[in-house]
């Protein structure tokens, strides 16, 4: 019997996908048809596949071709598989001529011509329109964001938008993007959504701005400074049917989804401690040391490390209490933030002027879960147990530098699939922003009271 096996995303399945498994099946008598997985596919940059592995399966499994379906989820498998399936003839279509000849070591190598002007790509284009976006501020996160956009169809970035023209104007040399400076509404016109990457404080009114003229927005945290704005452009989005996003990356990112999928599946018994730090020594010249009103480690890092809290204990906390280390100018260099739970406690601690292990543990019963810098992109984490000798390592799947999970997640969206609106909640986001308030009170009434004190020293100076 002569074996055949092919392999395939086969999303949207479409006429180039049964005419390949009909040629593949006319190679020998036994067809074997591999599958990938989500997971595989996201680790190979396909991040936006529309079809579950299931429904993919199903469809292939519907045209009577495959003798034997298996699910593809590694690199490398194929040789495996030639060998433990004992393949003849391995074959894929003419787009891949070249790439798989290292096979022919191990069976027959057939590329079979390509159907033309089909594919699963030009479907995801047709069925959805392009989003044109902008991108708002053109510091640090844009350059990041252009090229982790590459891996994400359906999103082209147009233009970008600086009220400062002179970094404006060299980003826009730099790359090729035009770049409008003072005219927001202008900028606007010309795009379906936005990037919000601007300084902290502005975040609010752009994604406001941008809402009310009937855009989608994804926002760098935090979105605004207080419960009551957050809710409001919250309401303003799904009055208008429109995307809202905060860009917290970790929430994307497959680990940690894992992650908390480890500890919700009840590996370490009952979770009574979330503990998450976060700190990066910033210069002392950059914008979260210097800008006295919008600086500092809570703004710039507290909902990531709010995150894993909120995940697993949910967002009814019955207490916060939240202390700074403050440097001369008032700004918090070390925040941490402490959350008690009827089930339990968490404690959530980030820095730009103090450094510490950034680490998120996870404290159970039965045992616990490290994840070790950089735990807030999640590409490796371990669970221990009371046995020092006992370690369980889990090492997910990363690309990049995480963007793209979050990109692909607003465009997903954007075209009203809802799968993974569970990965960051309304409700999240609201409560995070509630600390950000109480946060953002504290620092205001430290400011007055501050004033107070220079007024009178002032004072009994004169
Ligand atoms: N294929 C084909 N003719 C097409 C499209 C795909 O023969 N017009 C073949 C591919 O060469 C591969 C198999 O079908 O052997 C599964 O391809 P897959 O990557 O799932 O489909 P594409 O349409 O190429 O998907 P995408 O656009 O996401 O790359």
């Amino acid at each position: 019997m002569k074996k055949v096996i092919t392999y395939g995303t086969f999303d949207l399945f479409h006429q180039g996908h049964l005419n390949i498994l009909t040629r593949a099946k006319k190679l020998g008598d036994y067809l074997i048809v591999g599958v990938t997985t989500e997971h595989f596919d996201e680790m190979r940059g396909k991040v936006n596949v529309i079809d579950s592995t299931l429904e993919r399966i199903e469809n292939v499994r519907k045209t009577g071709l495959a003798d034997e379906i298996i699910i593809e989820d590694h690199e490398g498998q194929k040789i495996e598989d030639i060998q433990k399936y004992n393949i003849d003839v391995f074959t894929v279509g003419s787009d891949w001529v070249g790439t798989f000849d290292y096979l022919n070591n191990f069976c027959k190598v057939i590329y079979l011509e390509r159907t033309p002007d089909i594919s699963s790509t030009m479907l995801r284009k047709s069925r959805f329109h392009i989003i044109n976006l902008g991108i708002v501020g053109t510091g640090r996160m844009a350059p990041r964001f252009l090229e982790e956009d590459k891996y994400v169809s359906g999103i082209h970035i147009v233009c970008a938008y600086n009220i400062e023209e002179d970094s404006g104007r060299s980003f826009q040399n730099k790359y090729e993007l035009p770049v409008y400076y003072h005219d927001y509404q202008k900028f606007l016109e010309h795009i379906d959504a936005v990037y919000i990457a601007s300084p902290n404080e502005t975040h609010y009114q752009y994604a406001k701005q941008a809402l009310q003229a009937g855009k989608h927005v994804l926002s760098e945290n935090p979105v605004g400074l207080s419960k009551n704005d957050v809710e409001e452009l919250y309401t303003l989005a799904e009055d208008k049917n429109l995307v809202l996003l905060e860009g917290i990356k970790t929430a994307y990112c497959p680990g940690f989804q894992q992650l908390l999928n480890t500890v919700q599946g009840g590996k370490i018994g009952e979770i009574k401690d979330v503990e998450a730090c976060f700190t990066r020594l910033a210069n002392p010249n950059s914008r979260e040391r210097t800008d006295e009103n919008y600086g500092g480690a809570f703004l710039e890092y507290a909902a990531y490390t709010l995150l894993p809290i909120f995940k697993l204990f949910g967002t009814r906390y019955k207490e916060v209490r939240i202390d700074s280390i403050l440097d001369e100018k008032g700004l918090d260099v070390y925040t941490k933030i402490q959350l008690i739970y009827d089930q339990g406690m968490g404690t959530a601690k980030c820095g730009v002027g103090v450094k510490s292990e950034g680490q998120l543990v996870v404290a159970g019963t039965e045992g616990y879960i490290l994840a070790e810098s950089p735990w807030w992109l999640t590409k490796k984490y371990v669970v221990r147990y009371e046995n020092p000798d006992v370690i369980e390592i889990f090492e997910p799947r990363f690309q990049g530098d995480g963007l793209r999970y979050e990109i692909s997640e607003f465009a997903s969206k954007i075209n009203g699939l809802e799968r993974n609106a569970y990965k960051l909640t309304k409700d999240e986001i609201l409560a995070m922003s509630e600390i950000t308030e109480i946060f953002m009170n504290k620092r205001m009434e430290q400011k007055r009271n501050d004033s107070i004190r220079g007024d009178r020293n002032r004072a009994d100076r004169c």
